[in-house]
């Protein structure tokens, strides 16, 4: 199989490149290179490899940062991801593509399913929603992976955050009325890995089991890094942000861990093994 990973810098692209490594083989790439906005270069790239799956690890993923800048979301998670799939249709080369919780508008009680209604609340949210729906209008051979609450070893993310902040201050206020499934973008690269060899196709949720709030993930990674400060559990309204988050944005996996034949570990067992290795 020959996979061509764009957005090769981010931080799921990483764990993705390490899943793939020695197995099969993998173009990488990302910015400058490409740029998923421009199709006559998209197009070039395609055409150029010829691979079997193009994986777009690219997006605009600034949660708040999109609520200034709706444009670029929209150029980058929206007509980028549609500029692939008409890539790919063209090229007869299959899409996986990457979206998220933030779909959702978190008023559900139990996981959303791939088949329960998305409402986003906010303009990322937004501009992931109409990317899926650029690809789903284009054509059929793609494969769509809704994750949330990625932790990696490829970039910046809560995790790190949270330990930096605690090791410099006495108390560290998180917020505990959102709720959703971390994810160790590790433990999504191996199942996205049997998903490709499986082919797998249509919408997906994928994220570790178990639900928290962030609070609760922020008080384990503290513990579990051996770090002296105290998480204080605070409400959304005590700390605003631009963005609107789903207070409740867990996602029920039943669907891929029956058709890659995976039972998927909790989060808290794979948020041990990513600190260790920190
Ligand atoms: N992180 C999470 O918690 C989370 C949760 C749910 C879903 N997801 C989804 O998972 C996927 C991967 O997320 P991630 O956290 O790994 O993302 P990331 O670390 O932000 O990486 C995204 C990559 O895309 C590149 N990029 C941005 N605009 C581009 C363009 N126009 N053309 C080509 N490359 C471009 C970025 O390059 P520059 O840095 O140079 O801009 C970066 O290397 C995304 O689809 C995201 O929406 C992530």
């Amino acid at each position: 199989m020959k996979l061509l990973l764009i957005g090769a810098n981010g931080m799921l692209a990483r764990d993705v490149i390490e899943a793939f490594h020695g197995t099969h083989e993998l173009v990488t790439c990302d910015h400058p290179d490409i740029d998923i906005r421009q199709a006559d270069s998209v197009t070039a790239f395609i055409k150029c490899h010829r691979p079997d799956w193009v994986l777009n690890c690219a997006a605009y993923t600034d949660v708040d940062g999109a609520e200034t800048h709706p444009d670029l979301a929209f150029a980058v998670n929206a007509d980028g991801a549609g500029i692939l799939a008409r890539a790919c249709r063209e090229q007869k080369a299959r899409l996986c593509h990457f979206s998220t919780d933030f779909v959702f508008d978190g008023n559900a009680r139990t996981p959303y399913r791939e088949t329960d209604p998305a409402v986003p609340l906010s303009v990322y949210g937004n501009s992931k929603l109409a990317g899926e729906q650029r690809i789903q209008d284009t054509f059929d051979d793609y494969l769509i992976v809704r994750t949330s609450w990625m932790f990696g070893r490829g970039g910046k993310n809560f995790i790190t955050t949270v330990c930096r902040l605690a090791a410099e201050n006495p108390d560290v206020r998180v917020v505990d009325d959102q709720r959703g499934s971390p994810t160790s973008a590790s433990d999504l690269a191996a199942i996205l890995r049997v998903a490709l060899e499986k082919n797998l196709h249509g919408i997906y949720h994928a994220c570790n089991a178990g639900v928290c709030s962030w609070f609760e993930l922020a008080r384990e990674a503290v513990a579990l890094s051996g770090i002296d400060s105290r998480v204080v559990p605070v409400s959304t309204s005590q700390m605003p942000r631009p963005a609107r988050r789903p207070a409740f944005s867990a996602m029920d996996c039943t669907k891929i861990s029956r058709d890659c034949g995976l039972q998927i570990r909790h989060w808290r067992e794979a948020l041990r093994d990513y600190i260790a290795q920190l």
